[in-house]
């Protein structure tokens, strides 16, 4: 009774039809006797793209695209973007007042949200495989960067990537405690050849720092997610802060930005998330609003970028 002799299958993603970790997909389908395949997303990655669908119909197995307006497509969105780019997708979460400003006037950003909306931004950073921040924020905010508002303890943790172009940091800084999350500095090929010794200490810590080339002292965003890609981060939260969330606008690498906005004004003096001086009309950005949800007094609002996967939200943001 325990034969797959004659059933049917349902997948999100096509079979595959190579050799990776496994043995072909379709191989194993063939052999067990399933008589019909239920697909809903065709495998974008190059190799595979429809081969998988036409070599199960070539020997005689039934195969049938099923719809699902793009709910499987925003589960695989990581995967998609991955396996054609060789990037993570790009998640920029932005806490903001009503008037666009991240920090006050003295650079204090913190719980400038309510707990609620947090606890949903903790289940991100779950579904992250790793979150990045900017060297001024660990220095300005010394953040944790765990998910303890959503789960306590757990096996999966989020990679910590801080961009540190000067390596200005030190290993005493709470985000580079060990708890069992991959911990990386990205600095500049610059810093990493001048601080030897600061790059000892934070070896012996288990913190692995990855020499950069740079632009005029930059890190290019792309190269840090190409980077990342290679490391098979496949979802990356971006939590800040103003350099940061510049150079992803700038770069155009972020596929969704989400806007966490707290009913406050913090007026001239407070910190804006935008601090180039480009300015951007709609056709030069492309990003489309998908979301809004409501946590206590705080909105979330989300935007995709036209052409790339929305991910999938409520998963994510919902708390259950
Ligand atoms: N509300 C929010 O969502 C939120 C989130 C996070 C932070 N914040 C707030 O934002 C403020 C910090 O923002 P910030 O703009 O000063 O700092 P930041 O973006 O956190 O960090 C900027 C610094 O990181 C390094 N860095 C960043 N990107 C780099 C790149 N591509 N290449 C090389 N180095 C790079 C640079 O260090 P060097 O200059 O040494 O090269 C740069 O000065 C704080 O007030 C914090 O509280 C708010």
């Amino acid at each position: 009774k325990d034969s797959p002799k004659g059933a049917t299958m349902y997948v999100t993603l096509e079979p595959c039809v190579h050799f990776g970790k496994t043995p072909p997909c379709v191989d194993a389908i063939i052999k067990s006797g399933i008589k019909r395949v239920v697909v809903c997303e065709k495998d974008p990655n190059p190799i595979v793209n429809g081969k998988g669908i036409s070599q199960l119909r070539e020997r005689g197995i039934k195969v049938d695209m099923y719809d699902t307006k793009g709910v499987v497509r925003s589960i695989n969105c990581g995967f998609n973007k991955w396996i054609v780019e060789k990037k993570p997708y790009a998640i920029v979460k932005i806490a903001s007042t009503l008037d666009g400003k991240i920090a006050d006037r003295r650079g204090d950003s913190k719980y400038l949200t309510g707990e609620s909306i947090r606890r949903a931004v903790h289940k991100m950073r779950y579904r992250s495989d790793a979150i990045l921040i900017g060297a001024q924020t660990v220095i300005k905010d010394d953040p944790l960067l765990d998910c303890r508002l959503f789960i306590q303890t757990s096996s999966k943790k989020p990679a910590r990537v801080v961009v540190d172009g000067n390596l200005r940091l030190n290993p005493e800084y709470r985000i580079f405690r060990e708890d069992g999350a991959l911990r990386i500095i990205l600095t500049s090929k610059t810093a990493y050849d001048r601080k030897i010794r600061l790059l000892k200490r934070f070896e012996s810590i288990g913190v692995q720092i990855v020499p950069f080339k740079t632009q005029d002292g930059v890190i290019l965003i792309k190269d840090i997610l190409e980077y990342l890609g290679s490391m098979n981060i496949l979802y990356m939260l971006v939590e800040g802060g103003q350099r940061v969330f510049t150079d992803f606008i700038d770069s155009k690498e972020a596929d969704l930005l989400v806007m966490n906005m707290s009913p406050r004004v913090f007026g001239a003096g407070g910190i804006g998330f935008y601090s180039g001086d480009r300015e951007y009309k709609f056709s030069q950005l492309h990003y489309l609003p998908y979301e809004s949800m409501i946590f206590d007094r705080d909105v979330l609002i989300s935007y995709y970028r036209e052409g790339s996967d929305v991910y999938g939200i409520d998963r994510s943001y919902s708390l259950d």
